[in-house]
């Protein structure tokens, strides 16, 4: 069995949040301590996923390739690619297809935050599921307003019943969710399917065509995770809310590469301080060092 692959979407013209974004990348503003990207990185990792694709414009690369580097230094693998033309969600997996080869691959969008306790344990069940038996993997959420985003229905047993991309009138109050697990089909099917009106390839339009065969299962999130929108002013103060309070009350950090690559056994607790010590004089560099001191 070969392992899941990963690739997070950090793309994008941001222009909801211009300017913040007219020089620097959405996915490199601060969610209170960390770039944005952290967070959707960190839960690949935590999906025990050690080899990762960022795609981003050619412009912006440069700037992750100085946050992340090879990644070898969290004992991960990160590769870079150019999304040259924003052309929706489903480029991931033409752009990523030469990095994927034939694995089975998680897409995570570089603007999702998740946070919660019983997230590690879902994220591996999904991960391990379509690794032995194929298909796709989606991830529901109830929220007030779901509107702006795709929609899933089920029935009683959590079967899929329909996927909507941003419905009018919506068949259900769960959103789905920027994560998505996927068999190696995906690419073929991302080249199969047709641009929407609004002339993208439409994550929903791949997901249909795995539901279409039976092959989508849904995985919903409870009231104890915390699924975030950082597409916004308001969306990323919230957000930045949420981590200051947790972080402050817990003395845990939310999204701390370091730690969960310390945590998973991708790195050592030698390589743990060793990082902390180039960081003397930083909260963060402490941080990592009480992590690697703990009992
Ligand atoms: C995209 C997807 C949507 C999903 C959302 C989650 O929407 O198309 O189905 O619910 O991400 O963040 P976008 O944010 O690109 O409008």
């Amino acid at each position: 069995m070969r392992a899941m692959k990963g690739i997070i979407l950090a793309g994008g013209l941001g222009t909801r949040l211009y300017p913040s974004t007219k020089a620097v990348s959405k996915q490199l503003l601060p969610i209170y301590d960390k770039p944005l990207i952290y967070y959707p990185l960190s839960v690949l990792m935590l999906a025990g996923i050690r080899e990762i694709l960022i795609i981003s414009t050619p412009e912006d690369l440069p700037s992750y390739n100085k946050l992340l580097g090879d990644g070898g230094g969290i004992g991960i693998s990160i590769r870079y690619e150019a999304q040259l033309r924003p052309g929706g969600l489903a480029q991931a997996f033409t752009i990523g297809e030469d990095f994927i080869d034939g694995s089975t691959v998680a897409l995570c969008l570089g603007d999702n935050l998740f946070h919660g306790q019983s997230l590690t344990n879902m994220l591996e069940n999904a991960k391990l599921s379509i690794e032995q038996e194929g298909g796709a993997a989606i991830f529901g959420y109830p929220v007030a307003d779901p509107k702006p985003f795709g929609v899933v229905e089920f029935d009683d047993d959590d079967s899929v019943l329909s996927i909507e991309e941003k419905p009018q009138v919506p068949k259900s109050n769960y959103a789905i969710t920027g994560l998505y697990f996927y068999d190696s089909e995906v690419c073929s099917i991302a080249k199969s399917i047709a641009p929407s009106e609004r002339g993208e390839l439409e994550i929903t339009s791949v997901n249909q065509v795995y539901l279409d065969k039976g092959r989508l299962k849904l995985y919903r999130f409870g009231r104890g995770t915390a699924w975030l929108d950082t597409g916004t002013p308001e969306g990323m103060l919230k957000a930045a809310e949420y981590v200051e309070a947790i972080q402050s009350r817990q003395g845990y950090y939310i999204a701390c590469i370091e730690e969960v690559a310390y945590r998973r056994g991708f790195i050592s607790r030698k390589d743990l301080i060793s990082i902390s010590q180039k960081l003397e004089g930083t909260n963060y560099g402490k941080y990592l060092l009480s992590i690697a001191k703990e009992a």
